[in-house]
């Protein structure tokens, strides 16, 4: 069995690394990795591909950077001609970037089945680039993975069939402890910059909302500045967000006040993540790991995918509406008691799920699972005999 697997963004790369380990186990399974080249870095892309030991790329589209459009119907023509070549018996697509888009555009319409890994999350904010790539993926996949109830719950009231959905956790919760051993073992990030552990605030922020807006931004330099002042901030920057701060101007103001790093590996980054006092981010990943270290986080967004995670007290949204507003939410982030346990994303083992169910599935003769598409609500089309 051939499975094509389609990945180009950095959260991408470190979903996949714990598939293709689990993909690796299963016999007669065979895997190969097309690279669209959406983030294109060293430190954006390679060093996952190091650090995890995801499989090389059998093809490396370098598509790069461009405005939605162009970049989407880049991918698109150039996965379509590695699907050509290749005939695989499946697709597997993850998240919700331009990068799953164009996979499951590009597979829908060649017939391929898809599977679709962090299926189901919503914001239900169509602003959102995400929020669309999501849309389309869930209505065009065959087999729908959701992490979590909330998610399953989202694609069931958009009439997507039972049959399709898998509840099996989230990849990225096998990634936090797989490699978070590692981490603990190999990263010496800690002591490179000079941190103590719960002595720091880890930051993150790309979203385009965040970076796009010249008021948002200014508002989230502000509140991060402010919160410098009390202590110490580390700031792994997004290259989209650092060219926003050198076109504003305040690159250089920030540098003065908090510790802006490069994007940093997925290890050191787990390693900062364990080791913050609080994190304050608009990454969706990253909201995920504070939790599974069970450190509080603060999110610069209007609203989460993961609202379990506001529920269970671990997560406060601050929408960067003022820095004042954001800093009162950090303030209170630091006082509160740890919120709640739960394990809302499985048990560590969502990967091998993944690998079996689409193993049944999609193995040739054994295709047992139909197009997802939505139960008709309407009249059915006149079909002929
Ligand atoms: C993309 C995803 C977003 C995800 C994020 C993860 C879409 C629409 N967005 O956002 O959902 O959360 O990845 O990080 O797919 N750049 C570089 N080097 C790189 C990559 C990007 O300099 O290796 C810069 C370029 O200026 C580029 C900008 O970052 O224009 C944005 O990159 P892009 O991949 O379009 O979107 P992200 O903001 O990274
Ligand atoms: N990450 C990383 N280095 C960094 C910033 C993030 O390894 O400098 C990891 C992070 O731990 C998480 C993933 O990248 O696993 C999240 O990616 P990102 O925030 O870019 O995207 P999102 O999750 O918001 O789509």
């Amino acid at each position: 069995m051939k499975i094509a697997t389609i990945v180009g963004a950095r959260p991408q790369f470190v979903k996949a690394a714990v598939v293709s380990r689990a993909l690796q186990c299963l016999d007669g399974v065979r895997e190969i990795v097309i690279h669209t080249g959406q983030h294109y870095d060293f430190r954006m892309s390679e060093i996952f591909f190091r650090e995890l030991d995801i499989p090389e790329p059998a093809y490396h589209l370098g598509v790069g950077s461009a405005p939605h459009g162009a970049q989407t119907g880049r991918m698109l023509e150039a996965i379509e001609g590695v699907l050509v070549n290749e005939s695989p018996d499946c697709t597997l697509i993850y998240g919700d970037t331009n990068s799953t888009l164009a996979g499951t555009l590009a597979a829908a319409k060649m017939h391929i089945p898809t599977a679709h890994v962090e299926s189901g999350l919503r914001s239900f904010n169509r602003r959102m680039p995400e929020e669309i790539n999501r849309i389309v993926a869930d209505r065009l996949a065959d087999l729908l993975f959701a992490p979590t109830q909330v998610a399953v719950d989202n694609l069931l009231a958009e009439g997507i069939r039972a049959e399709s959905i898998h509840q099996v956790g989230d990849v990225m919760y096998d990634a936090a402890l797989f490699y978070g051993d590692k981490a603990q073992r190999t990263s010496c990030v800690l002591e490179t910059l000079g941190l103590e552990p719960r002595a720091y605030v880890l930051a993150t922020f790309h979203r385009a909302e965040n970076t796009d807006n010249p008021l948002c931004l200014r508002i989230i330099c502000a509140a991060l500045t402010q919160a410098a002042s009390e202590l110490a901030v580390v700031l792994p920057l997004h290259p989209r967000s650092r060219a926003v701060l050198e076109r504003e101007r305040l690159f250089d103001s920030l540098t003065g006040c908090l510790q802006i790093i490069e994007p940093i590996g997925y290890l050191d980054m787990l390693m900062l993540e364990k080791n913050a006092r609080l994190i304050v981010t608009d990454s969706g990943g990253v909201q995920k790991e504070a939790f599974f270290y069970r450190i509080p986080c603060v999110t610069l967004r209007h609203e989460t995918e993961w609202i379990e995670l506001v529920e269970l007290g671990w997560n406060r949204l601050a929408p960067p509406v003022s820095a004042h507003a954001v800093l009162r939410i950090v303030h209170e982030a630091l006082k509160a008691p740890p919120g709640a346990d739960a394990t809302p994303y499985g048990d560590g083992h969502c990967a091998e799920g993944v690998a079996r169910i689409l193993r049944e599935s999609f193995a040739p003769g054994t295709l047992t699972t139909g197009p997802s598409r939505p139960v008709p609500r309407g009249k059915l089309a006149v079909q002929c005999a």
